[in-house]
């Protein structure tokens, strides 16, 4: 048998491998560095992470992490996570949500993903139907990484992108898993009261329905943007909601987005006692662990109210006044005639943004057709990088698109505008031929 051949063999893998899609994301962020490289100076508004020099981790966090590694701990880290960081994690969730978990209701690894996985391997068989909105953040592949069979419920500016119970009616009864997410990824926008009350109320309703010997239908809430909610609404959530629902939700909240670790990896999710064990059993073969250092920081950072509280307030003031100049800016164009829109920011990194150019055509004399073809343009012709929806399981028709302000300056506002108006102008209206 030959070991090393020249050319690559054609290796059969599994069919769930083979299907797996890549991040739509990542494949523009990959066009977009391939600019950099080449000089150009790009707006670069598609990845939902920091600039650590505008948004750094809080003080007292690092200085914990790299106590911790003076201390020697080193060594594994409970399968669960530190009895410390649950007992802060769930601190946290009582005095600033009213939530009641216990220390064995808390789950913690390496970021939120490895949790939302082992949430989706817990509840969701092979076949099992999983229901969450369109556009929304990789619900499509943790739902084929278990097999599931995807219903995508497409939503609309008119109901701020938020998914309606209304949408999930008639998939109800064949339904495993809802996986919701508030304020959402890719829209910054949040559920409102009523709206996240009438889909636990089908919940109840459903599972009450269901015998024992049938597995109910759970709810993955990520709120993993929860506490960087800066408009006029609260931030509402399911259990508090309707207590009852404490029996279905899990819960998938972490340090990333809110304190900007999102290198530093840890995460926590909170549910009903057996789902959180079973969600560890699968975690701890993967190894997916919070390093042990990092846990025993966020311990520390997480009791530490004064802290907390101090980083929200600079971040949050430093988001919204980004989203805010921006959203102002688009409206701005929208007042001026251009087929432009945006929906008024309110929580997360995101703004929602409509630039509907399909039907333009560029200087070359092509057409452009979808949110594809405006992405490129917007990319090649004007140096803007941001994510169209259909890169969150939104229809390529769609065009309307993220941007993400955690690499923005805001010295930067007024030249991205004098690109994009540039771009703006630099297409001309279809004409209609009779
Ligand atoms: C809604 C949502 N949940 C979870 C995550 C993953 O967070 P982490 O970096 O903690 O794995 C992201 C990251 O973009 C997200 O947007």
């Amino acid at each position: 048998m030959e070991y090393f051949t020249e050319t690559a063999p054609m290796l059969m893998v599994s069919k769930m491998a083979e299907e797996m899609k890549g991040s739509e994301i990542i494949k523009i962020a990959a066009e977009m560095k391939k600019m950099v490289a080449n000089g150009d100076r790009v707006f670069n508004y598609t990845i939902g992470d920091f600039d650590p020099s505008i948004f750094p981790v809080p003080e007292l966090f690092k200085n914990e992490v790299i106590n911790a590694y003076n201390k020697g701990f080193t060594n594994y880290p409970l399968s669960n996570g530190t009895l410390e960081l649950r007992q802060s994690v769930s601190r946290l969730l009582h005095t600033r949500l009213g939530l009641e978990y216990k220390d064995d209701q808390v789950l913690i690894a390496g970021g939120s993903r490895p949790l939302i996985y082992a949430a989706y391997k817990t509840v969701v068989d092979q076949g099992d139907t999983v229901l969450f909105p369109a556009p929304s953040w990789n619900n499509n592949h943790y739902t084929h990484l278990c097999g599931g069979k995807a219903i995508a419920l497409e939503t609309s500016s008119e109901n701020d992108f938020m998914p309606s119970y209304l949408d999930m009616k008639a998939h109800i009864s064949n339904t495993s898993l809802i996986s919701l997410c508030s304020p959402l990824n890719p829209t910054g926008t949040s559920f409102k009261r009523r709206q996240l009350e009438e889909i636990c109320e089908l919940i109840l309703e459903e599972n009450k329905k269901r015998p024992d010997t049938e597995k109910p239908i759970y709810l993955i809430f990520d709120q993993v943007y929860w506490m960087l909610n800066f408009g006029d609404e609260m931030h509402v959530d399911p259990v508090n909601l309707y207590p009852e629902m404490k029996n279905y939700t899990i819960y998938i909240d972490g340090m990333s987005k809110a304190f900007s670790s999102t290198g530093v990896r840890v995460g926590w999710a909170t549910g009903p006692t057996k789902i959180i064990a079973k969600m560890k059993n699968i975690l701890g073969h993967v190894g997916a662990w919070a390093p042990k250092p990092e846990q025993m920081a966020a311990a520390v950072f997480l009791k530490n109210d004064n802290a907390v509280t101090e980083h929200l307030e600079a971040m949050k003031l430093k988001i919204s006044e980004r989203l805010n100049a921006l959203y102002k800016g688009f409206i701005r164009l929208k007042s001026e005639g251009f087929n432009i829109d945006a929906v008024k920011p309110e929580a997360s990194i995101y703004l929602t943004v409509k630039i509907d150019l399909a039907g333009r055509i560029m200087r070359d004399g092509i057409t452009l057709e979808n949110a594809k073809d405006i992405t490129n343009y917007l990319l090649k012709e004007s140096k803007i990088a941001i994510v169209p929806f259909y890169a969150f399981g939104a229809p390529v028709s769609s065009c309307w698109f993220r941007i993400s302000v955690g690499q923005c300056r805001m010295e930067d506002i007024e030249p991205f505008f004098e690109a994009l108006r540039a771009a703006l102008s630099g297409i001309e209206e279809l004409v209609e031929e009779d």
